[in-house]
Parts: C-alpha cells; structure tokens; sequence
C-alpha cells in the first residue's frame, strides 16, 4: 500500500525523527507498517532494538541502491504502509526511493539556508518524475518549530513554497523533548514516564495530527493528467 519517502539533502532536518513518529503512530492505530531504513547509519533500526517497538512496525535495513526498489515494492504488497528514510545526501538510492513514492515528504527547519536545502530536495524530486515519467506528489514538513510562537521568518518562507505551488503540511512537528526521548530509551510517546519527559501529551497529540494529514494527503485522489506513467 502507500509508501512515503522522507527526504532532504539537509542532514538533521528531521527525517529519521518525523519518519518514526509516523510510522508509530500508524502502527499503534493498528495499521501494518513496514519502515525501510535505507540510511546506512541505521539511526532507526537502532531505535527499532530497544524495547517498546510497535509489534505492527517492521523494520528492514543493510538495503542497498541494488535492493531498494525490489524491497520497496514487496513491502508495499505486505503492509498497509510502508515508510522509507533516507540519508542526508542526494544519491542513487534516494532517487529510486523517490520513484516509488505514494508521498514525499520534504522536513524542513524554518531559516532561510534550510529552506534552501528544501528547495533542492524538490528539484531532485522534479528530476525524478521527468525520469520515471511518473508524477510524485510532494509536501514541506516544517520540523522542530516552537510550539508556542510563529515567528515571521518561518511564515514568509512559508508564503513563498506556496506561493511556488509547493504544498506545505498545515501540521508542523514541534521541538520536543519527548521526540529525542524515544530515540533515547527506545519506545514510543506512548511508553514515556511523564515524570521524565514535559509535555508528552502534547507531543502525541503532535504527532497524531502530524499522521492524520498525510493520512489525509495520501487519500486525495491523484490529478489524471498527472499519471504520465510510460505503457
Ligand atoms: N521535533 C524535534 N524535537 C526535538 N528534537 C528533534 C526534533 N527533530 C529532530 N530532532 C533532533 O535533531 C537531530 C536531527 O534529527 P534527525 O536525526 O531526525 O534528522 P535527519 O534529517 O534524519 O538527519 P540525517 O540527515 O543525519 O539522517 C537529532 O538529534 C534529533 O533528536
Ligand atoms: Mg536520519
């Protein structure tokens, strides 16, 4: 079923972070889930070794540029949802993991020189679908905002992707300390000690929101004249 590639030339823009607060989410809703961590680093498989895991999610790494089309493809079969991070680097893998994409999900800090990074997350997409002559629907996640204030940078970077036609997640994941907690102990929000961890509810409420919208996007009925698969 759908798969959703995160993506971003920009290291820690919040790929491996907003990746497994989705596939959490999905697979704690009850969905299956299929996480392909294809960052040779494995930040999310090591994750995944630690207690807490969501029985439904399933993580598959050591993919290679070889590999990652066939497992994409089967995993897709399987599950209900397959999740995909990549490394923060433009390389082959990347682009074929782009080709399979249901949605692409661009995560993006909110300054200026990260949006610039953004921006070239969506070339390489663009490129993609002129190779694959396959639309590949898109979305800017702005990541590790402040939950208490919109500052005017963030908004008038905002104006300009839509201005672009770029679509822009309405859902933006906060800087939260409970989203570095579960990289630390393991686990999902759902499994943090709130004497431990501030605000956890509102981080799951976060993330929550952050699963619905793409849940939402993936359910949109794709444009006709944009399926230029070739027969
Ligand atoms: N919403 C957030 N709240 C708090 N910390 C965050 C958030 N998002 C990311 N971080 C922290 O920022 C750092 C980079 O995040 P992450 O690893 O998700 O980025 P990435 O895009 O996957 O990086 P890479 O390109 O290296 O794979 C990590 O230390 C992570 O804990
Ligand atoms: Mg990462």
């Amino acid at each position: 079923m759908p798969t959703i590639v995160f993506a971003s030339p920009k290291g820690g823009a919040g790929k491996s972070t907003s990746a497994v607060l989705l596939a959490a989410e999905l697979a704690e809703r009850g969905a299956t889930v299929t996480f392909i961590d294809a960052d040779p680093n494995k930040p999310v498989s090591r994750w995944g070794s630690r207690p807490g895991k969501p029985e439904k999610l399933t993580i598959l790494a050591n993919i290679t540029e070889d590999t990652i089309i066939d497992t994409i493809e089967q995993a897709a079969v399987e599950t209900a949802f397959v999740v995909v991070d990549l490394e923060g680097t433009a390389s082959m893998m990347v682009g074929y993991a782009l080709s399979r994409a249901d949605l692409a999900i661009i995560p993006t800090q909110g300054s200026q020189l990260d949006a610039a990074e953004a921006v070239k997350a969506i070339a390489l997409i663009r490129r993609q679908e002129r190779a694959f002559a396959k639309a590949i629907p898109l979305a800017v996640l702005f990541t590790r905002t402040s939950a208490a204030i919109r500052p005017r940078t963030l908004k008038s970077i905002e104006a300009e992707f839509l201005s672009a036609g770029i679509r822009v997640f309405g859902t933006q994941i906060h800087e939260r300390e409970a989203y570095r907690a579960i990289f630390a102990f393991g686990g999902t929000l759902t499994g943090l000690d709130d004497t431990q961890v501030p605000n956890i509810a509102a981080a799951m409420a976060n993330a929550r929101a952050f699963a619905a919208e793409t849940v939402a996007i993936l359910k949109e009925p794709r444009p006709a004249a944009a399926e230029r698969r070739v027969a």
